[in-house]
């Protein structure tokens, strides 16, 4: 299964729309119903409207009605292979638990291992936000 999302992201990768950075990333999901969901990122002229790779594919696996996140390939041209940004991070932490596992790989082959509790301690959750 995790060549499979190794695949699904590196493939993802190769759609990626990044003329301003030149630097395309490719994301897999696998969810806990056992699919897979993947994006790249998608830059804009008006740079803040960038969107990460991990964003779209949570995008594609909410919109085909999935809400759990069982593990994550990031796939991009960096050695050491990149971690997601911050902003990611978050978003995969209201799909995925803190040992998620998330798996950084590159177009050399190099793979880093964490998990999301790892690269995000202490995620921000509305609900002990609120409690008073
Ligand atoms: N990028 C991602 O797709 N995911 C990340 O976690 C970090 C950055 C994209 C955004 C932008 O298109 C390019 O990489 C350079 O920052």
């Amino acid at each position: 299964m995790k060549e499979k999302l190794i695949e699904a992201a590196r493939r993802a990768r190769e759609n990626a729309y990044a003329p301003y950075s030149k630097f395309p990333v490719g994301a897999a999901i696998l969810t806990e119903s056992g699919r897979i969901f993947a994006g790249a990122n998608v830059e804009n002229g008006a740079f803040p409207l960038t969107r990460c790779a991990e964003q779209i594919a949570v995008g594609a696996m909410v919109t085909a009605g999935e809400r759990r996140i069982a593990e994550v390939v990031v796939y991009t041209g960096a050695s050491p292979p990149a971690t997601p940004c911050g902003a990611c991070r978050q978003v995969l932490a209201e799909f995925a638990g803190p040992e998620t596992p998330v798996t950084c790989v590159n177009d050399r082959g190099e793979k880093r291992r964490y998990t999301l509790g790892e690269l995000l301690p202490e995620a921000f959750s509305l609900s002990s936000a609120t409690k008073t």
